[in-house]
């Protein structure tokens, strides 16, 4: 082969590596940046939930590092199963000028119409509702989707209630002589929410201690 033509190849051989390689390195800077924004941006929607549920200003904390595991597995709590856990969840633990001020706990509502309801309750250290939101579920929309704040704000209906406001028999919907609303034409979604709060409340008596480590 002449020299010339050996030569060329070997410059075009050069340069195609070179932009290769720059390609990578650009491409790989643009994913790392644009990761970074995407967890962040994730990391704000989770901050602006969870201080809807447990208010900025009842806490100086960031909730989000100051979270713990509840492993379902754990003996350390006395009658876990009122939470309903399927599995590991976390739990954020609100303080006030560092003292703790409340938590946001998850558990699930087990017997929704169409099964599993995740929430998250937000309680403050006397026991009072603070916020109340469903993360997952599988309701009938236009019948018992209504528990979720993007379709009504029934779920309000919980803020400042606690385990004697109304009393135990109370948490229920009206149609079984408790205090909470139910939906027209589906009793079954409400009830589940209703009565497996009460009994994360329940829970959160019973293990406050241990739960903000007092
Ligand atoms: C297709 C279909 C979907 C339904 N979805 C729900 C639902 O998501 N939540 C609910 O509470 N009831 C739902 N219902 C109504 C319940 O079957 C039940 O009639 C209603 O909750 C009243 O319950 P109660 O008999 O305990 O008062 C649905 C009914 C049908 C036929």
């Amino acid at each position: 082969m002449p020299s010339e033509l050996r030569h060329s190849i070997l410059l075009n051989t050069g340069r195609l590596a070179g932009f290769a390689i720059a390609a990578a390195i650009i491409l790989s800077l643009v994913y790392a940046l644009t990761e970074t924004r995407i967890t962040n941006q994730m990391l704000a929607a989770q901050r602006q939930a969870l201080n809807s549920i447990f208010p900025a200003s009842e806490h100086d904390n960031d909730l989000i590092s100051d979270s713990f595991i509840i492993d379902i597995n754990s003996s350390e709590y006395s009658n876990l199963e009122l939470l309903g856990l399927r599995e590991n969840s976390h739990a954020y633990v609100a303080r006030k000028n560092m003292q703790p001020s409340g938590l946001i706990l998850p558990f699930v509502a087990r017997d929704g119409y169409n099964g599993d309801i995740d929430l998250l309750l937000g309680v403050s250290i006397e026991g009072l509702v603070t916020g109340l939101r469903v993360t997952a579920h599988r309701e009938t929309p236009g019948l018992g989707d209504l528990i979720d704040l993007r379709v009504s704000d029934w779920i309000l209906s919980f803020n400042n209630r606690s385990l004697v406001n109304p009393e135990l028999s109370g948490w229920t919907v009206r149609k079984n002589a408790g205090v909470f609303d139910q939906f027209t034409g589906a009793t079954i979604t409400p009830r589940a929410v209703t009565v497996a709060t009460a009994k994360a409340l329940e829970f959160f008596e019973e293990n406050k201690s241990r739960l903000l480590s007092l």
